[in-house]
């Protein structure tokens, strides 16, 4: 079949490679850029064309957005440039890229892959994919079906926006131990298992890396929390996937 690429859009940097959809593996090593700032779209999309030219890619290419995607219209941006408010994102990339082009958010993305090759993989039910990092992003599915654009960072957690008191940059940005943080991670959890009973809870994001300092530190609850296993691939590999199945 065609090789498909994946894209991952992120606050700080842009990284692609062509993937692997059986085993869900990037099959060359990714090349990464910084994302511009301002992360204006132009830049943007300039900067996602640098990516994809270091391959020798001719397919779809499936981008990831940390913010509501709407039939490749990106809807909100709460850690990038306003700009892409409203913007017909997949016609811009499929337009400067001259390929086939498929935008879907960051943490949907990232559930796609977790959920069919990574820790949410043979697990029915309700799962829920959290990646802590410049926000909080979500991707809630039953039964292997994405609820798409779920947006669970944004619940209100003590009269804040939750990612501003729960993700790995509010950690850096108040200096907390990992104690600290996992008391903040804890109650949001609650709000969220409040909400969904999800079974299984994967934490994702570049924070999940060093899982092991903060996962054994979270209560006991009724749903399993696992760490992600794509880590830092998840996005790309779930961004292709997003691709493969909109080009049939
Ligand atoms: C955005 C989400 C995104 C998350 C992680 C949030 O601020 O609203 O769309 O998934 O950050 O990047």
């Amino acid at each position: 079949m065609t090789a498909v690429f994946g894209v991952d859009i992120g606050g700080s940097g842009i990284k692609g490679a062509p993937v692997d959809l059986g085993r869900g593996e990037l099959t060359q090593e990714r090349y990464k850029v910084l994302t511009p700032q301002p992360s204006a779209p132009g830049a943007v999309v300039a900067a996602v064309c640098e990516v994809v030219r270091q391959f020798d890619h001719q397919g779809p290419v499936g981008l990831t957005f940390p913010g509501v995607v709407v039939n490749g219209h990106t809807r909100t941006a709460a850690n990038v440039d306003k700009g892409w408010i409203g913007l017909d994102a997949e016609g811009l990339f499929r337009e400067a890229l001259g390929l086939p082009a498929t935008v879907l958010n960051d943490a949907d993305a990232a559930g796609y892959a977790e959920t069919v090759h990574g820790a949410g993989r043979d697990q029915g039910g309700v799962v829920l994919v959290l990646t802590f990092g410049t926000g909080i992003g979500s991707a809630l599915f039953v039964d292997g079906t994405l609820v798409p654009n779920t947006e669970l960072g944004h619940l209100e957690l003590r009269g804040k926006d939750a990612e501003r008191r729960a993700s790995s940059a509010a950690k850096e940005r108040h200096g907390l131990t990992w104690e600290e943080w996992a008391v903040r991670v804890d109650e949001y959890l609650d709000a969220v298992e409040m909400l969904f009973s999800p079974q299984l809870v994967v934490i994702g994001g570049g924070v999940s890396r060093k899982h092991e300092k903060f996962l054994p530190l979270l209560r006991a609850r009724e749903a399993r929390i696992v760490p992600a296993e794509l880590r830092n691939d998840a996005g790309i590999v779930g961004a292709a996937m997003a691709a493969a199945r909109a080009s049939g």
